[in-house]
Parts: C-alpha cells; sequence; structure tokens
C-alpha cells in the first residue's frame, strides 16, 4: 500500500486544459477501454491498490489511467522513454486526474532512472510496464520493494523477452500477464499501430515523399509487416531484411524484395529497424549506404542503430530540424539519423492512433483486474492474457464498429469437434 506524500514531476502545469482536451479527443476513439471504465468505477476491482506503472505518457495512456483510477487504483506513473512524454497530458493527469506523474519530455539518462525510482518508492502492487524497467529496478537495486507486488503486466515484445529471461534463471519474483503476447494486441498495435505511426513519424521529421523511394525495413515481425505494408501503401518501393528464414520467406511472398543488410545498405534511401534486437543498423552497413540515407529505429530501445558506429564515422555532426540530425561521414556522405535513434514514431510523431491502443490498453486494464483478482493463484511465471480477455475485446472492439458476424451453427459445432464426418 502507498504511504507517501503524493508527488509529481512534470514540465508544467498549465498545460492542463490543452492536456485534458487531447485526453477526450483520444476517448472518442477508445470505446472498449471506456465501457471499461464504466465497468470499473461501478465495480472498483482495483480498490486502494497501488499501481506502479512505466508506460508512454501519451494521451491513450491517459485513458487507461483514467479506467485503473476508476476502479479505485492509486496510480504512479512515469515514462517508459525519455522522449515519448507528452507534456500536456502529463500535467492534465496530475492537476485534473489525481495521478502521480514523474515525467518530462526530453529527460535524460539520469532523471528518467529516477523518475522510475519515484514510482518503485510508492510500493506498487501490481506493476505495469512497456520494456520491463520497473521489473528491472525491482529485481536489480530495489529488491526490497519485491515482496509487496501481487503481480504485473507488460505491454511490448522487447519486455516480454526480458521477463522471459528472468524466468529462465529462476528469478522471477512475481507473476506477469504478457500483454503483448494477447492477439487483441500485437496483431493490431504491433501491426497497425507501429505500421501507421512509424511512417507518420519519418514523415513529420522529414517530409519526404515516400513514393518511389526505396525504404529498406529491418525485421518482418509484426511490426515490420506493419511498416513494410503502409509504405508499400505509400508507394515506395520496400526491401525487407530479415536473420529469420520462415519469415524472409513470408516478405518475399507478400512481394517485397528480401537481401542481405549490407546490400540493401547500397541502395535504400530510408531505413526503419524493428527487430527488437541491437546493432540491426551498424557499421558494416553505415560504411556503404548512399549520401543522403535516412536512418531510424522503430523498435523498442535505441540500440538498433548502432550509435557508436555512427559516430566512429563521423567526421561532423549537425542539426537538420527537429528530430534529423545530419552526419557528415569521413569519407565525404551525409547520413541522416532519426529521433537520436529512439522509438521514431513516439518522438517524432504521437505514438500509435488511440483506436489501437484501445484494445492494447483494454487488455492492460483487464489484466490488471486478472491479477488483483487471482494473484494467489498464479505462480512466478510469465503468463499470457486469458483467451476469455481477448475474446471479449475483439466482441466489444467489433460491436463498438457496429459490425456482426455470425456464430456456428450446432450442426457446425459436431463437424467440427468430430472426426469420422466427412470423405
Ligand atoms: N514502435 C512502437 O510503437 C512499437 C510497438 C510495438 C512493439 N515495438 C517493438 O518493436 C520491436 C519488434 O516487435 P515485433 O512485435 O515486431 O517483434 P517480432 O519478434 O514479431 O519481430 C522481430 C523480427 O526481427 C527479426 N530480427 C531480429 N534480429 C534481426 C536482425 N539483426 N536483422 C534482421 N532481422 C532481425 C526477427 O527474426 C523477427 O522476425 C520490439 O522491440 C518491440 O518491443 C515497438
Amino acid at each position: 500500500m502507498a504511504t507517501a506524500e503524493k508527488s509529481h514531476d512534470i514540465a508544467d502545469i498549465a498545460l492542463a486544459d490543452e492536456g485534458q482536451r487531447r485526453i477526450e479527443w483520444a476517448d472518442r476513439q477508445m470505446p472498449v477501454l471506456r465501457s471499461i471504465r464504466e465497468r470499473f468505477a461501478n465495480e472498483r476491482p482495483l480498490d486502494g491498490i497501488a499501481l506502479g506503472c512505466c508506460l508512454h505518457v501519451t494521451s491513450e495512456t491517459a485513458n487507461l489511467v483514467r479506467a485503473l483510477l476508476a476502479g479505485g487504483a492509486e496510480v504512479a506513473l512515469c515514462a517508459s522513454n525519455p522522449l515519448s512524454t507528452q507534456d500536456d497530458v502529463a500535467s492534465a493527469l496530475v492537476d485534473r486526474h489525481g495521478a502521480e506523474v514523474y515525467a518530462v519530455k526530453g529527460e535524460d539518462n539520469e532523471t528518467y532512472y529516477r523518475h522510475i525510482h519515484s514510482v518503485v518508492d510508492r510500493g506498487p502492487q501490481i506493476t505495469m510496464d512497456d520494456g520491463a524497467d520497473v521489473v528491472g529496478v525491482l529485481h536489480g537495486e530495489r529488491t526490497d520493494q519485491l515482496q509487496n507486488v501481487l503481480g504485473g503486466t507488460e505491454e511490448t515484445t522487447t519486455g516480454v523477452i526480458r521477463l522471459k529471461a528472468l524466468e529462465r534463471q529462476g528469478k522471477l519474483g512475481y507473476p506477469i500477464i504478457a500483454v503483448n503476447d494477447a492477439k487483441t494486441k500485437h496483431f493490431f498495435d504491433n501491426r497497425y499501430g507501429t505500421g501507421q505511426s512509424t511512417l507518420d513519424g519519418v514523415i513529420r521529421a522529414t517530409n519526404v515523399l515516400i513514393a518511389g523511394l526505396r525504404l529498406v525495413v529491418i525485421g518482418y515481425g509484426w511490426c515490420g509487416k506493419g511498416v513494410a505494408m503502409r509504405a508499400k501503401g505509400h508507394g515506395a518501393q520496400v526491401i525487407v531484411c530479415e536473420i529469420d528464414p520462415l519469415r524472409a520467406l513470408e516478405a518475399l511472398m507478400d512481394g517485397f524484395e528480401v537481401m542481405r543488410g549490407v546490400e540493401a545498405a547500397k541502395v535504400g534511401d530510408v531505413f526503419i529497424s524493428v527487430t527488437g534486437n541491437r546493432d540491426a543498423i551498424a557499421r558494416e552497413m553505415l560504411e556503404v549506404m548512399k549520401s543522403g540515407a535516412i536512418v531510424c529505429n522503430s523498435g523498442h530501445f535505441d540500440v538498433e542503430v548502432n550509435k557508436d558506429d555512427l559516430e566512429a564515422i563521423t567526421a561532423e555532426r549537425f542539426q537538420v530540424r527537429p528530430f534529423v540530425e545530419g552526419h557528415r561521414t569521413k569519407d565525404g556522405r551525409e547520413i541522416f539519423l532519426l529521433a537520436d535513434g529512439r522509438l521514431v514514431n513516439l518522438a517524432a510523431a504521437e505514438g500509435h492512433p488511440a483506436a489501437v491502443m484501445d484494445m492494447s490498453f483494454a487488455n492492460q486494464a483487464l489484466a490488471a483486474e486478472h491479477v488483483a483478482r487471482d494473484h494467489s493463484y498464479l505462480e512466478k511465471r510469465v503468463y499470457p492474457v486469458p483467451e476469455e480477455i481477448d475474446r471479449e475485446i475483439a466482441r466489444l472492439k467489433l460491436a463498438s464498429r457496429g459490425v456482426e458476424i455470425d456464430t456456428l451453427t450446432e450442426r457446425q459445432r459436431e463437424y467440427l469437434a468430430s472426426w469420422d464426418q466427412g470423405t
């Protein structure tokens, strides 16, 4: 249970009006989360529970926080990326909704971690991460707080990978629900959300015409598929680089050129990494890129573009426009790095559209309710989101769009359950 004074560390409390308008705009696109908020307000499933959240502080997250508060939780929130905070939203959350927020857009690394510690100081009973940073601190410097925690949730692929590593080593301190792995999350958020918002980030930062460019997507997972699909829609010639033969084959049959990174580097105009891995764009590629190449990342951490390698071949750096840093290389080329190699869709654009976060955050809210209700049955493991939650969210989302679907007839149900019907 949280005991300390309520507190916050945000850019400017005077931005609350603007933030509130954006939160309400996002809310209009989030009917599933809204219906959960209304139910939570009646049932109070999180009554008195201290929630420690480390999420991108955006208008969509604000609507998740509203649902959690309606459910009776005390919410402390910090950012899951130093560049993704919307300062006006942070202000509205503190001023209008009573959340504790520790997040300032552009905060340095030290402040970023101080803010995570501020959330941990509140003694979270449920953690809600996007990239496992709170989990990382609780399992590292702050094991003193581990015994308070009933369970947690994790939003993204990279976080789930880290949690599974902890689980494999037998070190996971409490049960965590992998929200990312819900179908109503990664089928839609990673693919359509990252697809649209990554292109949006590149376009807002550079204002380049995508049509006719050779756009290289590195990593053809859920996010990469979305980015490639949307870039194709803009008229780009899309090249995919992969290390997994199945996914590379899938990209080929989806109609994209597939080649090694170093070959793509020679011909590409724009490079987008979405691998969840380090060094997806490293020296070997940077050395052969054409002058004028634009390089960015939409995977979780800023290790996908190896910035040390870029620095090593750079003679001079210069700021071109917000989120566009020019690197004049020692051999006289220009390479442009967007958003300092951090998530370009969150830094240079606004992250995922609310309509897709509606489903991701509906999963978060229902997973938090599940942890609050069922934690005593859960072991110190990484759990999938229960199937019924996934189906319920898909059903609610379809209903919100006025879409009805058919159901199985009894004869069809029997047929599907049988082994002896048919020839
Ligand atoms: N930008 C966003 O808003 C956003 C949203 C969701 C997820 N993410 C992040 O994006 C990343 C990818 O997520 P995903 O769900 O697509 O994961 P995924 O596991 O479905 O796909 C990653 C793909 O990258 C490939 N890969 C790994 N290393 C590679 C390398 N060196 N070169 C080429 N390909 C390589 C893998 O084989 C895999 O196919 C993760 O870090 C995730 O956390 C970002």
